[in-house]
C-alpha cells in the first residue's frame, strides 16, 4: 500500500490528502495519485457535527445531510466545469462573459438510500443534470454488497463528468461496486468525483489502490470501522437516521 499524507494543501485552500495506488488492474492513468479533499469550511464541520449527535432528531439530520451535500458539490465542481466565453451587451455596455457549458455532460450517480439525502439539493446548483439510481445492498454477515437497482445506461454519454453520491465509505465494498459499474460503461477514473459525508480509511485505502486519478471529497476522514463495518466514531447508520427506519 502506498503513503497517505493528509494535509497538504492544494488549489483554493483545499486540505488534501494523497494516496498513492499500488494495484495495475483498474488503472488507466498509471502516474496519477487517487486524491481526498476535506475542503476547510466551518459550515461543513459544522454540518458534520450536527450529523455526529446521537440527539439529532431525523428531520434535523436528513437536512444536514442535504445541506452538507450541497456544499460538497459546490466545493467538487470548482475547476472541473467546463465554461464558454463570450461577450454580452450589459445595460452599462460590453461585457465579457463565462457561461457554464450547457452541452458537457454531468451526471449524478446517488447510491440508494442514504445517497438520496447528500444529492437532495444538488440541482440547486447543477440543474442541467442527469440522474441515475444505483441500489446498493450491504450483506450485514459477509458485508459483501449486491445490486438491487440499477438505473444506468449501457453507456454514458462520452466525456461525462460523473459525482457518485454515497455518504459513508466504510469497507469500500458499495463504492467499489458503484464505481466498477461505471467504468463497464467507460468511464474513466479522473472522469469521476466522489462525494461522501465520512469516510474512513479502510475505504479509501482501498478506493486509492483501484483508481489512481479519482478525487473523494469527504466531509471528514476517520479513522477505523468495527467488526460490523460501521465507522468509529463515524455517526451510526446514515439511512436509518434519514428515514428513521
Ligand atoms: N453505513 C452507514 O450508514 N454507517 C456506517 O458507519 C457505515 C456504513
Amino acid at each position: 500500500s502506498g503513503p497517505i499524507s493528509i494535509g497538504r494543501r492544494r488549489r483554493s485552500g483545499a486540505l488534501a490528502s494523497s494516496i498513492k495506488g499500488t494495484m495495475e488492474d483498474r488503472r488507466d492513468s498509471s502516474d496519477e495519485r487517487m486524491l481526498v479533499i476535506v475542503p476547510p469550511h466551518p459550515l461543513i464541520k459544522h454540518w458534520i457535527s450536527v450529523l455526529r449527535n446521537e440527539e439529532t432528531p431525523c428531520p434535523i439530520f436528513k437536512n444536514a445531510m442535504a445541506e452538507l451535500g450541497r456544499l460538497l458539490i459546490y466545493e467538487a465542481s470548482r475547476d472541473w466545469l467546463p465554461t464558454v466565453t463570450g461577450e454580452i451587451q450589459s445595460p452599462m455596455g460590453v461585457a465579457s462573459v463565462e457561461f457554464i457549458d450547457p452541452r458537457e455532460p454531468v451526471t449524478f450517480v446517488p447510491i440508494l438510500r442514504a445517497g438520496l439525502a447528500l444529492v437532495e439539493h444538488a440541482s440547486s446548483i447543477l440543474p442541467a443534470t442527469k440522474t441515475y439510481h444505483l441500489g446498493v445492498k450491504r450483506n450485514e454477515s459477509t458485508l459483501q454488497p449486491s445490486i438491487y437497482l440499477n438505473n444506468l445506461p449501457d453507456k454514458l454519454p462520452e466525456g461525462s463528468r460523473v459525482f457518485v453520491v454515497d455518504p459513508m465509505l466504510a469497507t469500500g465494498g458499495t463504492i467499489i461496486a458503484a464505481i466498477d459499474m461505471l467504468k463497464d460503461r467507460g468511464v474513466e477514473n479522473r472522469q469521476i468525483k466522489v462525494i461522501s459525508a465520512v469516510a474512513a480509511h479502510p475505504a479509501l485505502q482501498k478506493l486509492s489502490e483501484r483508481y489512481p486519478g479519482l478525487h473523494v471529497y469527504a466531509g471528514i476522514i476517520d479513522p477505523t470501522i468495527n467488526e460490523k463495518g460501521y465507522i468509529l466514531p463515524g455517526l451510526g447508520d446514515a439511512g436509518d437516521r434519514i428515514f428513521g427506519t
